[in-house]
C-alpha cells in the first residue's frame, strides 16, 4: 500500500488535517487504534477560537456547528463572592464558539465519510520506521494481518500517550512538563445551564466552572486533590461541592439530574520539541498538553494543523517546501504562548496546596488588577478567543 501522508490518530488533530489535505488533493490514509465509537464517546472541552471555527469551516464542516453551536460574548469571573463578566466581545471584537469536541469530532468523521477518505479504525500495533529518510513506512495489525503502508510523511496526532512522540530518539527531542497538585472532576448532565454565559470560580473550597454544551446539557468542574477518587462522588455530593463554590444566584439556579458523564482528569502543561523529526510530524495532543483552563486543547490542535496542512500543501502543489520547514517554528511560538495563557489561567483561578499566605495575597491581587483594568481585561480576553495565525 501506498499513500502521500500517514496520519496516526483519529481525534480532532488527525481528522482535520486529513480532510483538509483530502480537499486540496493530497492522499492520505488515516490510522486510528481505537473503534469510531470509543473515538466519539470521550468528553473533551467545548470553546472554539474564530480561528480553530474558520479552519472547521475550510474543512468543509462548518453548517451544523453553525446551526448548534452558540456564540458567546463573555464569561464570568467569580472571587470573594462577586462575580465580574469579561467582556469578550467588547473588548476583542470577536467572541468564541460554544460547542462540544465530540460533535466536531463527529462532523469530521462524517465529512471524511462522504469524501470517501480511508480511516482504518482498531489498528494494532501501529509502528513508524524510516522516518529519518526519504522513504517512510508505517506498519499496523488489523484482524490478525500485518499491512506496511509507503509514504511521503508521517503525521503523529496521535495524542498524548501516542506512539510517535516515543518513537523519536530521546537525543533528538526534548520535553517540557508541569504536573499540576489536583485534578478536575467533570460531570455532564441533560439540564439546561445555570447561566448563559460560563462562570469561571474561584473559592476557598478550589476552583469550580460552569459550562455547558446546549441549551439544554450542562458541563460542570469542580477542583479536586488527586487522591479523590470518582466512586467517592455521588452525584448529590458533587453538586452540593459546585454549589457551595458558587455564589448564591448561580448556586440556585444549578438544575441538577443523573450524570452521563463523571471523571477526574489531572492537569499538566507540557511541550516536546522541536516537531519536526526527517519525515515525522508532530501536532496536537502527541506536541503538547495543556491544563483545561481556558480550553485550549482543541483550539491548538487546530492552529497546528492549520501550519501543517499549508506546508504540506505547498509541497505537493509548487513543491515549495518554506512552509514545512517554518512549521517547527512557526507552531512552536503560538503553542508557547497559549501554553503560558492556560498555566496562568489556571494559576489564577486555583488553589494550590504550597501557595502559602504570600501566594494567596498575590493570587487575590492578580484577580483584583484583572477586573479593575481594561488593558488587563484585554490582555486575558485577547488570549481566550485566540492569538492570530
Ligand atoms: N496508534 C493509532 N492511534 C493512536 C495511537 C496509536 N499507537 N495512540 C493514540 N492513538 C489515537 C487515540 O486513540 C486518539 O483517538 O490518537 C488519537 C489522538 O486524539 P486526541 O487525544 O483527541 O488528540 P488530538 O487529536 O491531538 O486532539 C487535541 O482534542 O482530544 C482533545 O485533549 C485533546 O483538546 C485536545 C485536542
Ligand atoms: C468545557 O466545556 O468542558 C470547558 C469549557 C471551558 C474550559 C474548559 C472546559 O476552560
Amino acid at each position: 500500500m501506498r499513500t502521500s501522508v500517514v496520519i496516526v490518530g483519529a481525534g480532532p488533530a488527525g481528522l482535520l488535517l486529513g480532510q483538509l489535505l483530502l480537499k486540496a488533493g493530497v492522499d492520505n490514509i488515516i490510522l486510528e487504534q481505537r473503534s469510531a465509537e470509543y473515538v466519539l464517546g470521550r468528553i473533551r472541552a467545548g470553546v472554539l477560537e474564530q480561528g480553530a471555527v474558520r479552519m472547521l469551516e475550510e474543512a468543509g464542516v462548518g453548517a451544523r456547528m453553525h446551526a448548534l453551536g452558540h456564540e458567546h460574548g463573555g464569561f464570568d469571573l467569580l472571587f470573594d463572592g462577586q462575580r465580574h463578566r469579561i467582556d469578550l466581545k467588547g473588548l476583542t471584537g470577536t467572541s468564541v464558539m460554544v460547542y462540544g469536541q465530540t460533535e466536531v469530532t463527529h462532523d469530521l468523521m462524517d465529512a471524511r465519510a462522504a469524501t470517501g477518505g480511508v480511516t482504518v479504525y482498531e489498528a494494532e500495533d501501529v509502528s513508524i520506521h524510516d522516518f529519518d529518510g526519504t522513504a517512510p513506512k508505517v506498519r499496523y495489525r488489523k484482524d490478525g494481518q500485518t499491512h506496511e503502508i509507503d509514504c511521503d510523511f508521517i503525521a503523529g496526532c496521535d495524542g498524548f500517550h501516542g506512539v510517535c512522540r516515543k518513537s523519536v530518539p530521546e537525543k533528538s527531542i526534548k520535553n517540557f512538563e508541569r504536573v499540576y497538585p489536583f485534578g478536575w472532576l467533570g460531570v455532564l448532565v441533560d439540564q439546561p445551564p445555570l447561566h448563559h454565559e460560563l462562570i469561571y470560580a474561584n473559592h476557598e473550597r478550589g476552583f469550580a466552572l460552569c459550562s455547558q454544551r446546549s441549551l439544554t446539557r450542562s458541563r460542570y468542574y469542580v477542583q479536586v486533590p488527586l487522591s479523590e477518587k470518582v466512586e467517592d462522588w455521588s452525584d448529590e455530593r458533587f453538586y452540593d461541592e459546585l454549589r457551595s463554590r458558587l455564589d448564591p444566584e448561580a448556586a440556585a439556579n444549578l438544575k441538577t439530574g443523573p450524570s452521563l458523564e463523571k471523571s477526574i482528569a489531572p492537569l499538566r502543561s507540557f511541550v516536546a520539541e522541536p516537531l519536526r523529526f526527517g519525515r515525522l510530524f508532530l501536532a496536537g495532543d502527541a506536541a503538547h498538553i495543556v491544563p483545561p483552563t481556558g480550553a485550549k486543547g482543541l483550539n491548538l490542535a487546530a492552529s497546528d494543523v492549520h501550519y501543517l496542512s499549508t506546508g504540506l500543501i505547498e509541497h505537493y502543489r509548487k513543491g515549495d517546501s518554506r512552509e514545512l520547514d517554518a512549521y517547527s517554528h512557526k507552531a512552536l511560538a503560538r503553542i508557547w504562548k497559549a501554553e503560558r495563557f492556560s498555566w496562568w489561567m489556571t494559576s489564577i483561578l486555583h488553589r494550590f496546596p504550597d501557595a502559602g499566605d504570600f501566594g494567596h495575597r498575590i493570587q487575590q491581587a492578580d484577580l483584583e488588577y484583572l477586573v479593575s483594568s481594561k488593558a488587563a481585561m484585554t490582555s486575558l480576553a485577547e488570549n481566550y478567543i485566540g492569538l492570530p495565525y
